[in-house]
């Protein structure tokens, strides 16, 4: 009987169908049985018109029953083939819905990002743009120009590390950790005309050891002022400025002359010790000082003016330079600077 041998037909179509291991075979399963030219349900669908009248109702409808099933065969294999293929994938993971959402956790910035933007912020209220510059500098802008020429005793105050040029080492040319961000203050002059008012802070290098006080790499930050008829007094005026706004009225603040190559006079301005505040002669803070030394200054050398193409008749100003880290100590009262680098969280979220 016709019909039956369609059932059949079908039956084994479909088993072929979920046995197909991927979608080529179950590609040539389905041109096997359903292909518009040899698909074996094609040729039976031919073989209808050939049948006596009274027979072609039943197998018309077996036709069709064999195709449903087969067409549903096909589908369930493509799904399942696809679901396989995901599942693979993801490697057997799986959302569980009930687990908690993982907390936000909202960052802060660290107190020395948070100290160069109050410096910058503090420095801008008196008109100064803040800059920046490479930490990698040519000696001709971190001594040189600064009238530190090679050989000069001034340099053993910064105990330099030299770098190695992978470009090839020049040794007319060489190459250091800035060791102060007083390099800056060349290379705003050489790119500006007067006026200038500019605050760099900056990452700098040394070769030292670390203690409560000092680390082999800091932040300094460094003014620079140049206009007609600048004085010693602009720079004591807007240094005080500085000192009220960040520390408040009660801060004490000490000059007292000191030598620079590149300043002349040059000044170094001290805070009074926060920490002991001068009464405890083994103070880890100020060493039992009773003051911390917070920025060297002075009025820009002439010679350092004449470099850059500045007429030091018409022109003068005042530079400062000084550490992030010990402003930054002040004001959290931080006891030991490598508190700073630890990264401790339990430490530095409570600023
Ligand atoms: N660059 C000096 C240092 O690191 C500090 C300094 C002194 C900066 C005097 C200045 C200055 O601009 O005028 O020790």
């Amino acid at each position: 009987m016709p019909g039956e041998e369609l059932r059949e037909l079908a039956n084994r179509a479909v088993a072929e169908i979920a046995g197909a291991a991927d979608d080529a075979a179950l590609e040539a399963a389905r041109v096997k049985y359903l292909g518009r030219k040899e698909g074996a349900l094609s040729e039976a669908t031919k073989r209808i018109a050939k049948l006596p009248p009274g027979e072609k109702p039943a197998y018309g409808a077996a036709v069709n029953e064999g195709k449903l099933r087969i067409e549903r065969a096909l589908e369930e294999r493509t799904r399942a083939l696809r679901e396989a293929r995901v599942a693979r994938d993801l490697g057997g993971e799986r959302e569980d819905m009930s687990l908690p959402p993982r907390r936000v956790r909202v960052g802060r910035l660290h107190p020395i990002s948070q100290t160069v933007r109050e410096v910058s912020r503090v420095f801008a209220t008196m008109g100064f743009e803040t800059v920046e510059g490479p930490e990698i500098e040519w000696d001709y802008y971190n001594f040189e120009a600064l009238n530190i020429p090679p050989g000069h005793p001034a340099r053993e105050k910064w105990q330099t590390l030299w770098i190695s040029n992978p470009l090839g080492d020049d040794p007319s040319r060489p190459l250091l950790g800035r060791t102060h961000t007083s390099p800056m203050q060349i290379r705003v002059m050489e790119q500006r005309r007067p006026p200038v008012r500019v605050v760099i802070p900056g990452r700098c290098y040394r070769y030292e050891a670390t203690d409560a006080i000092r680390e082999s790499i800091f932040f300094q930050y460094e003014g620079l002022a140049i206009d007609e008829k600048l004085t010693m007094a602009d720079l004591k005026g807007v240094l005080f400025s500085f000192a009220r706004q960040i520390f408040g009225s009660d801060r004490k603040i000490r000059f007292r002359i000191d030598y620079f190559p590149f300043t002349e006079p040059s000044a170094e301005i001290a805070f009074d010790c926060f920490s002991c505040e001068g009464r405890d002669p083994e103070c880890r803070v100020c060493g039992g000082d009773g003051w911390i030394e917070a920025a060297g200054c002075g009025m820009v050398h002439p010679d350092v003016l004449r470099r850059v193409g500045y007429d030091p008749k018409r022109y003068q100003g005042f530079a400062f330079g000084g550490g992030i880290e010990r402003l930054a100590m002040l004001r959290t009262g931080a006891p030991d600077i490598r508190l700073f680098y630890q990264n401790d969280l339990r430490y530095l979220e409570q600023f």
